[in-house]
């Protein structure tokens, strides 16, 4: 049975290392119990290596006995060099990371993140043996229908990747308008999208290559609407990436709501 994935990002918070510590072990204890979900915590930079050094994940991953899943938040595309401020994928390796979010529209939007960057940010999480949850979604929603800049970002994004790697893809749908906004997308519409997103993947990389990746939702997810994204998108959907929600005890309940679901 495959698990579901819950993945927290925590963006620029919390403010200290303490709270950091407690927001993690918090988690940490909601996902010891849970069977069927997969648990993902992406910290800003600085608290990867204060949980490293608190719960030793890295050693815990070697095991694969590591209840929560680290990840980060995003990683350069060089291996090491002259290049200010960024953090390569080896680094994050030796933390423990094992999952990093690539192309979040914050990213895309606020620091000229380019469909280019993303696809060498992708290529090099491959290569560092790290499994990028790449993020894709619309600014403005004007129909129904998903619209094809969705299509055309994931197009650029995997541009020369290889099946093999695409196998163990996660795209997470996010929205933009839908992020922080309290108005999420709907579970029919999130249907469409990750029928959209499998159909993009299957055609640039194969059908094998599709049947392993998975795709998430993502924007303004909460306990109380979680579960409708999965029992209602007839299996397309795989899981959630939350953001302000994993930064309270809602995560915990989102954990138990994704763990009642039948899979
Ligand atoms: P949100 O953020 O859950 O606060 O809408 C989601 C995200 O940006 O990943």
């Amino acid at each position: 049975m495959k698990k579901y994935l819950a993945v927290a990002n925590w963006k620029m918070n919390p403010g200290t290392e303490g709270e950091a510590l407690d927001l993690f072990s918090t988690t940490l204890n909601a996902a010891k119990s849970a069977r069927n979900v997969e648990v993902v915590v992406c910290p800003p930079f600085p608290f990867l290596s204060a949980i490293e050094r608190r719960w030793g994940i890295h050693d815990l991953e070697m095991r694969s006995e590591a209840a929560v899943h680290l990840g980060a938040q995003d990683l350069f595309w060089e291996r090491d060099g002259a290049y200010t401020g960024e953090v390569s994928g080896p680094m994050e390796k030796e933390l423990g990371v094992s999952y990093v979010i690539i192309g979040h529209s914050e990213r895309r939007r606020l620091l000229g993140e380019t469909d280019e960057m993303v696809n060498k940010k992708l290529q090099r999480a491959f290569e560092t043996g790290l499994h990028p949850i790449l993020c894709i979604g619309e600014k403005e929603r004007m129909g129904d229908d998903i619209p094809e800049i969705v299509g055309d970002q994931l197009k650029k994004a995997t541009q020369g990747i290889s099946g093999m790697f695409i196998e163990s893809l996660v795209v997470a749908y996010e929205p933009v308008w839908a992020i922080g906004t309290g108005k999420p997308d709907t579970p029919e519409s999130m249907h469409k999208a990750a029928i959209y997103i499998r159909k993009v993947l299957a055609e640039m990389h194969g059908e094998g290559s599709v049947s392993h990746a998975r795709v998430l939702y993502g924007g303004s997810i909460t306990s109380t609407n979680v579960a409708s994204f999965i029992r209602e998108t007839s299996g397309e959907v795989q899981g959630v990436l939350v953001g302000g929600a994993s930064l309270k005890d809602d995560f915990a309940k989102i954990i138990s709501s994704l763990e009642e679901i039948e899979s």
